[in-house]
């Protein structure tokens, strides 16, 4: 019977237990609304670890002020019964107090990895992301915590706030999820109508496009954008971002260089839904 906490000093007892018997735990930080990206990570928890934990909590401070907080999918049932499916046997599901009680004054700014990109676009957004998994990391301190690539930049801010805080955990980045189709798979994909869920191909149709071109010996980056604007366009798909970046360091390139590996991530609006997504190229 999966167990759900949902004070932190519940956790706490509970990672000392795991600890002292000598087992290795594995977390999966979650927003909840939970889809087959998550399971995956769940499921790679199970065969790293002894024992799978996993947090849903909308975190209220990577929101910002016009953005989907309040309307964020929620299924605490469905939710629970994926998680035990995918063998995970805790769930810390926190009221927003029990994270954020009055007073509470202290964030984790985590300077380049959360410039450009996601971070110039939705300012505050990566601070939010750092402070709360920096706090579950530290609550749960689990030796190995699982997130998937789709958010590619804010892997790297956890991997940042991990080593320069000296957490000690093993971050592990799994591969994007996708629908048979091609869209990656994601919470906010709930919103979209039949017609924008078509839409909402352009994303990855632009990223295969570029990946094709690359692989057909096209090496610098103009055409690559170009040829990803052109899908967004012609599927009436807002920019919010496209960027061909080095993919260690997140800075973009103007020529992809054989030997360094280099990724191409884009954001846009369908409607007023933001999707992101992203490939190596
Ligand atoms: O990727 C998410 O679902 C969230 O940003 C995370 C990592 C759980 C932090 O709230």
């Amino acid at each position: 019977m999966i167990r759900v906490f949902k004070m932190p000093l519940e956790v706490a007892a509970f990672a000392d237990s795991v600890r002292r018997q000598g087992k290795r735990l594995a977390l999966v930080p979650t927003m909840g609304f939970l889809h087959d990206g998550h399971v995956s990570l769940m499921r790679e928890g199970a065969s790293r670890a002894d024992m799978v934990a996993a947090s849903i909590f909308v975190n209220p401070t990577q929101f910002g002020p016009n953005e989907d907080l309040s309307r964020y999918p929620r299924d605490m049932a469905g939710d629970l019964a994926k998680c035990e499916r995918a063998g995970v046997s805790v769930v810390y599901a926190p009221e927003p107090a029990a994270v954020y009680p009055p007073g509470y004054q202290t964030y984790v700014d985590v300077t380049n990895a959360s410039q450009g990109l996601c971070g110039a676009k939705r300012p505050g957004h990566f601070r939010g992301v750092a402070t709360v998994v920096t706090k579950l990391l530290a609550l749960f301190r689990p030796h190995v915590a699982l997130f998937g690539e789709k958010d590619f930049q804010q892997l790297k801010v956890i991997e940042a706030l991990n080593r320069d805080l000296d957490l000690g955990c093993d971050i592990v980045g799994m591969p994007i999820v996708r629908e048979a189709d091609g869209l990656a798979m994601s919470s906010r994909n709930a919103y979209l109508s039949a017609d924008e869920r078509k839409r909402a191909l352009a994303l990855s149709r632009g990223l295969l496009a570029a990946q094709a071109l690359v692989r057909g010996g096209e090496s610098e980056v103009e055409p690559l954008l170009a040829v990803i604007r052109r899908e967004l366009q012609a599927s009436d798909v807002r920019e919010d971002y496209v960027e061909i970046v080095d993919a260690h360091t997140l800075r973009p390139i103007s020529r992809i260089e054989p030997g360094v590996p280099s990724r191409a991530l884009v954001a846009g609006f369908v409607g007023t839904t933001r999707l992101v997504d992203n490939m190596s190229v």
